[in-house]
């Protein structure tokens, strides 16, 4: 039912999404009163609706509808052994810094050859630093850089009061790691067999030296990610099924397939812990940026953890008796950058109507389907449209009772909101039993009986 949207028809400029989702209640400025706080973000009604529509529908997708995966819910605050295992507190978890020798502010040196037309990747710092003197890059505000030297992103803090190192503890800075220290208790509560798949959705945190574009680099964020266990010589078979998958998925939430690039992460490129990386880049308002990830991490993690925590963390495979260490496939997706890629392909610019949509899935839309009364200071309209609100809520969930303003701002309110229909209690109801139902992206207007009023809602829904 819905036409298709081309893309040269509606990607919006990134102050064109910032507005709209302040406007309409998905996202403001994180601590907004105080002047906000950099890299921060929070979500308003409307945009917490979407985000769980988008957690729901992944956990439904990778986890309940499928035998091989299980969901767990692991600490953000984790020993710090973990992520010295895990490699993160050394070398491996740093970006590239240059470092303002007047104003001591930092700035990602990768990000500034860039925009100085440089490709960074496989660049070593010395390298970086040398083009930078070779470009006589100056920073943002016009001062001599500092040479090129790593940044660890891990956010500390303590546990307890005692301030010494020993408490010292870390965000979590990816929620993979609580899955690993985990695979041994899953082992052994729940006995499942290779290949089987750890899922867990949860707060990350990373000092990023300059968050930016909206809500796609913040320094707190939400991840999906799934460990997926196998055996090492089933590594690239799995690895092809999980690219496909993770397709599929791009295309269930409603992402256009010609706005995904694949990257194919060089080696120097590649996390500490990866043997290939295929990393899925969206062409975002600011460009084609990575909005999820493929890795192969080996045992790189299990084993690291059985070496330092000392406790074995093998599997037995009970068919062979043969005792390894499994091999692990991470698909990895960013809830936010889903928001963001979501926002930015839902957006339209309807010309012709004059007005500002969202062609948003019904799955992720934060209100399926809107009840108006045409005037809502006319009681006999008013019962109705209460009626029919409650029932069709108590089916949906996710419905809205919307008398606020005339019925043309009420349809340009909920276009903006993306909901895919609004049903309208008008005079003729009282005589025929009837509603009208607009859809949202062909604007078609419909009258259908309010028997089956549910069923004839679902039907739509679906159909979109
Ligand atoms: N466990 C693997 C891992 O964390 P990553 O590529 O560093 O891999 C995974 O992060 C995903 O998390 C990214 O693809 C992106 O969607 C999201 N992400 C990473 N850093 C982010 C940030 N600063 N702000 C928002 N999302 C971020």
């Amino acid at each position: 039912m819905a036409d298709k949207k081309t893309k040269a028809q509606t990607t919006p400029t990134i102050d064109e999404l910032v507005s709209l989702t302040k406007r309409r209640g998905f996202i403001y400025q994180g601590s907004e009163l105080y002047g906000g706080l950099a890299g921060t973000w929070d979500y308003g009604p409307y945009g917490v609706a979407l985000k769980n529509n988008i957690k729901q529908l992944w956990w439904q997708t990778f986890v309940d509808s499928r035998d091989d995966m299980y969901g767990i819910d692991a600490a953000i605050l984790m020993n710090a052994k973990v992520w010295q295992a895990s490699g993160h507190t050394g070398a491996g978890f740093a970006d590239p810094l240059v470092e303002d020798k007047k104003t001591r502010k930092r700035y990602r040196v990768d990000h500034l050859l860039e925009e100085h037309d440089v490709d960074p990747v496989g660049m070593t710092l010395e390298e970086m630093s040398t083009k930078v003197k070779e470009l006589g890059l100056k920073s943002p505000e016009g001062n001599d850089l500092s040479d090129a030297r790593q940044f660890n992103l891990m956010f500390e803090t303590r546990a307890g009061v005692v301030e010494d190192s020993a408490n010292q503890v870390y965000l979590r800075p990816e929620t993979a790691q609580g899955m690993f220290v985990n695979f041994k208790n899953v082992l052994d509560s729940i006995h499942p067999r290779l290949p089987f798949g750890l899922a867990q959705t949860g707060k990350a945190f990373r000092n990023e030296i300059t968050p930016k574009d909206f809500i796609f680099r913040t320094r707190e964020f939400e991840q999906m990610e799934i460990e997926y266990f196998v055996t090492e010589g089933d590594w690239e078979a799995q690895f092809a099924a999980w690219e496909q998958r993770m397709r599929d998925w791009m295309e269930l939430i409603g992402l256009p397939k010609d706005s995904i690039h694949d990257l194919d992460v060089p080696e120097t490129d590649r996390a500490h812990y990866s043997k290939k990386t295929i990393d899925f880049e969206f062409e975002f308002p600011f460009g084609v940026k990575e909005l999820y990830g493929l890795a192969y991490r080996t045992d790189f993690d299990l084993k690291n953890h059985a070496k330092h925590s000392g406790v074995d963390v093998s599997y037995l495979d009970p068919t062979t008796n043969e005792r390894f260490i499994p091999h692990v496939i991470e698909p990895t997706f960013g809830v936010d950058r889903t928001v963001l890629a979501v926002l930015t392909s839902a957006y339209w610019q309807d010309q012709e109507n004059d007005r500002t949509v969202l062609k948003l899935k019904p799955a992720l839309a934060p209100v399926k389907v809107a009840v108006s009364p045409l005037l809502r200071n006319k009681p006999e309209l008013v019962k109705v449209a209460q009626e029919v609100y409650a029932d069709l809520k108590k089916r949906f969930g996710a419905v809205m009772y919307d008398d606020n303003g005339n019925i043309g701002k009420r349809y340009r309110r909920q276009d903006e909101i993306g909901t895919p229909l609004c049903i309208v209690i008008d005079f003729d109801t009282l005589e025929d039993k009837s509603v009208t139902i607009r859809h949202r992206d062909t604007l078609k207007q419909e009258r259908v009986a309010i028997d089956g009023l549910g069923d004839t809602v679902q039907a739509q829904l679906d159909s979109f």
